[in-house]
């Protein structure tokens, strides 16, 4: 597909959605542009410029390049002038009713090929598509934040979206530079589902009176760029929070067990980086413990479990979940390879150890899905 061939419409001016809209523009596309609040679209173009000049100032970008891109953006009042546009993809507020809103008031004016996709990290692609009048032509595009920097993107389909709404979306975003991983509609997508047990097994770790800075320092040490405790701290616990209760609400098992230490550092305000506290920030990890090895096997059996399940429930491979791990959380080995490290042998040992040695609110946290 060439860029010039078709428009990219992108309704959200917000992290994602600007993010979004110069990840198309940047390579070449047509993009129409809108937000409800107005502010947002009038600053659009003064904030993409902004995103783009420290890069032309170090010489990644050409001043050239930039203009052209600022060009490829035209930022329009109502999401109706999106019209012309043969993919629209959606980065508004995260509620089912604002999407659904969204998309309906669409359908009554784009053409009934136009693929509507939504970028909720959340929500039930199955659910935004229901009760519209074409609803084969909604799927799921993740892109993860930032947009520009972040290979990623996972593309959902439901059960009722085409084969023609897939390829346009996934040529379109392959055109502009991202990985596309397939997956079905399940919540948490593959990145923020599989991710689950970094953060998890390391607050039981904590639970079970570990410090912060051992459990990062084993994950450091295993070559990982960030260990779970600061990841959290990096992202806020209030997110991380939020993400595990999602999934936890949505598939309900203890393997998305929400820890009270977690909530304990929610109701106290300490989020991590932007309110200056969390579980390990300011400080850093110290060296690794003696066991480093341990927790670090812990943590990759735990995530390779979930990995498992995933890939049991169908819709994705093996190779789709390691790479996007790869890419959405920067992990040095999926979890497939991870396990194959180790050898399944001593992964499934290690989760049954956990098993055998879970509290009653763990307990068929670690078993592996049926075969
Ligand atoms: N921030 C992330 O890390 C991240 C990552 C992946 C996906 N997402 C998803 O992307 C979407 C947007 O997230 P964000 O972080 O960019 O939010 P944001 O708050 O930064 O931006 C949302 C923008 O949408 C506008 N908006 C809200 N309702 C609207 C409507 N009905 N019509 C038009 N514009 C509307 C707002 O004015 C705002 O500018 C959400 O669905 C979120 O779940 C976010």
């Amino acid at each position: 597909m060439m860029p010039e061939s078709i428009t990219i419409g992108v309704v959200g001016l917000g992290t994602m959605g600007l993010g979004i809209a110069q990840v198309f523009a940047a390579a070449g596309y047509k993009v129409l542009a809108t937000d409800a609040h107005e502010p947002a679209r009038a600053n659009a173009r003064a904030r993409l410029r902004a995103a783009l000049e420290p890069r032309v100032a170090k010489g990644a970008l050409t001043a050239e390049a930039m203009e052209a891109t600022l060009a490829n953006l035209t930022v329009v009042d109502v999401p109706e002038a999106l019209a012309l546009a043969s993919l629209i993809i959606e980065a508004i507020l995260e509620t089912l009713p604002a999407k659904q809103t969204l998309f309906a008031a669409l359908e009554a004016v784009i053409a009934p090929e136009t693929v509507l996709a939504t970028n909720t990290s959340s929500l039930s692609v199955t659910a935004i598509a229901e009760g519209l009048n074409h609803p084969e032509r909604v799927l799921g595009l993740h892109f993860f934040n930032p947009a520009p920097v972040m290979k990623l993107v996972e593309l959902v389909a439901h059960p009722g979206t085409t084969e023609a709404a897939l390829t346009l979306a996934r040529t379109a975003t392959e055109t502009a530079g991202k990985t596309i991983i397939a997956c079905p509609d399940r919540p948490g997508f593959i990145v923020n589902r599989c991710a689950r047990p970094y953060y998890g097994e390391a607050l039981a770790l904590l639970e079970e009176g570990r410090t912060a800075s051992d459990i990062d320092a084993s994950m450091l040490a295993a070559g990982y760029r960030i260990g779970p405790l600061s990841l959290i701290d990096l992202i806020g616990a209030d997110i991380n929070l939020a993400a595990t209760e999602g999934l936890q609400a949505a598939i309900h098992h203890p393997r998305y067990h929400v820890f009270d230490v977690l909530k304990a550092q929610v109701a106290a305000g300490h989020l991590g980086r932007k309110t200056g506290r969390g579980f390990l920030f300011p400080d850093v990890p110290a060296a690794a413990p003696k066991d480093a090895a341990e927790i670090a096997l812990r943590i990759e059996a735990t995530l390779a479990n979930e990995a498992a399940w995933l890939l049991s429930e169908g819709g994705v491979t093996s190779e789709g979940i390691d790479k996007a791990l790869k890419l959405g959380l920067n992990f040095p080995r999926g979890p497939f390879e991870a396990a194959a490290l180790h050898h399944a042998d001593l992964v499934r040992e290690t989760l049954e150890r956990l098993e055998a040695a879970a509290p009653p609110h763990l307990k068929t946290r670690y078993l592996p899905p049926s075969t």
